[in-house]
């Protein structure tokens, strides 16, 4: 989008706006592999990082090297060998190590540092990027016969300093070394560190950066969240196993790198730890973060612990969310016009199903109690989640709703949707069955369609 076009920049704008408030404080795990920085792709993630920051989120920066590790070796003629995925760590290797994580923090503290005017950094020098001996480590040991010498895993994470940290504004960088208690540094994987960081913080989200667009679809049939795109949009965290112990199995499930199983198996073991939704999301695509964090649709795939669907009843607090989901229909004339203040008195009525945070949909009954009979009204699913059955859980809440409050019948007035009705158990009915108080709100020039169904 270019500047020129200012209405895009404002409807964007302000479509992010429940996303700012939704992730303000917040922690989230941003982790990648070495490959970023020596893209030089690094700069803009640094600056959207920043941005981040000064949205109130609380982020810590998991950052791999392994090309780095590799061109250090290579320096000084050296090669390394991998077991089990790991690579074994002699001390001349664990040296190579040092110097390549040492370098790529210096690198890292030297970025963040910038802040000259007229750039996306200006105005950030008060942010500070910390680190240090946060990460416990204890040797991965004899495997099979082998010793990885150097190499280790994550034993412990210090959250509480690293909380500290964040409580101050500051963004946490960690670098895959940990330390033992007997004084040596061990050399861990990225993703080990990150899936151990963001249990251990209770993050709210833990987002890898990847070599691919996300994640592929299951195996097995296709299904109408995977035709229309190439990769799983949202997994489950069962899901998101499955997959990957298929793709462990097989080579059938084509096109998943070393970079992106090791990712998915990070976030499997995350999502088992509590982390609620992890994200796998394409680091060649300049801004994907953005574009994850603060999109409908998103840009990569994502894994939730549980479903990413809330249906409940409204509170004030909704009505903002309510009336950016009804006004479009309101201005076309599919609902009755309603402003803030009917809305604000009325919002107890309703029931909103929220998505990812995001109201997706709502529905509101209005009983008429000496008849048995209520209405459900405002009625709306968000065009970009239609098709979900969100429609026909918000119509199964209101049916449980109504059932409570002894109605035995439910009635709509529809002019567009009548068929929707129909296929869910309505029946066109005419004004003389509606309750006469009702009867008398009738609007003829809507000429709206009563459609009635028991309950
Ligand atoms: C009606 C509405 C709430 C349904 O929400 P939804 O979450 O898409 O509903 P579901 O996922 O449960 O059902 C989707 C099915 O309904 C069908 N459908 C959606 N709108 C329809 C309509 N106006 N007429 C007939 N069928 C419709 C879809 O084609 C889909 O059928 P398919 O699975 O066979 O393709 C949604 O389309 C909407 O918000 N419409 C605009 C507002 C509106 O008209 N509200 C009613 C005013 S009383």
């Amino acid at each position: 989008m270019r500047p020129s076009q200012p209405a895009n920049f404002v409807s964007w704008f302000r479509a992010a706006a429940p996303w700012i408030h939704a992730f303000r404080g917040k922690t989230f795990v941003v982790a990648f592999g070495g490959e970023l920085v020596a893209s030089g792709a690094v700069e803009s993630v640094v600056q959207d990082i920043n941005l981040l920051t000064s949205l109130g989120i609380r982020v810590v920066i998991v950052c791999g090297s392994r090309p780095q590790i590799d061109a250090a070796l290579a320096a000084r003629g050296l090669t390394s060998t991998f077991s089990h995925g790991v690579r074994i760590t002699p001390s001349n290797v664990m040296d190579c190590v040092k110097e390549a994580v040492g370098r790529l923090r210096i690198e890292f503290e030297q970025r963040f540092s910038f802040g000259l005017p007229n750039t996306p950094m200006a105005q950030s020098e008060g942010v500070r990027l910390m680190g240090g001996s946060l990460i416990t480590a204890r040797p991965v040991g004899v495997i099979d016969g082998i010793d990885f010498q150097f190499a280790g895993t994550v034993r412990d994470v210090d959250a509480q300093t690293i909380h500290h940290v964040l409580d101050n504004g500051d963004i946490v960088c960690l670098t895959p070394i940990g330390y033992s208690p007997t004084g040596e540094a061990f050399n861990l994987s990225m993703e080990d560190v990150a899936a151990s960081v963001a249990v251990a913080l209770d993050a709210e989200k833990l987002i890898f950066m990847i070599d691919a667009d996300g994640l592929p679809p299951l195996p097995g049939p296709k299904t109408k969240r995977t035709r229309a795109h190439e990769i799983s949009r949202e997994l489950s965290a069962a899901e998101a196993e499955l997959l990957y112990k298929s793709a462990a199995q097989s080579t059938d499930i084509s096109g998943m790198s070393p970079d992106t199983m090791r990712a998915l198996d990070a976030t499997v073991r995350a999502s088992k730890g509590g982390v609620a939704r992890t994200h796998l999301i394409p680091r060649a695509v300049d801004g994907a973060l953005l574009m994850e964090l603060f999109s409908y649709s998103g840009t990569g795939s994502m894994i939730t612990e549980a479903g990413l669907e809330t249906l409940r009843e409204a509170t004030i607090d909704d009505v903002g969310g309510v009336l950016k989901l009804i006004e479009p229909l309101e201005a076309d004339g599919t609902l009755v016009r309603r402003g803030r203040e009917k809305l604000e008195a009325e919002i107890s009525q309703f029931c909103v199903l929220e998505h990812d945070n995001v109201i997706a949909g709502c529905a509101a009954l209005y009983p008429f109690g000496k008849e048995g009979m209520a209405e459900m009204a405002c009625f709306v699913v968000d065009p970009t989640y239609q098709g979900r059955n969100y429609g026909e859980q918000l119509l199964a809440r209101i049916e449980t709703l109504a059932r409570n409050a002894r109605v035995k019948r439910l009635f709509v007035l529809t002019t567009r949707t009548a068929h929707w009705f129909i296929e869910h158990g309505f029946v066109e009915g005419s004004l003389d069955e509606l309750p006469e108080a009702r009867q008398k709100l009738y609007n003829f020039q809507r000429q709206s369609k009563i459609f009635l169904k028991k309950i």
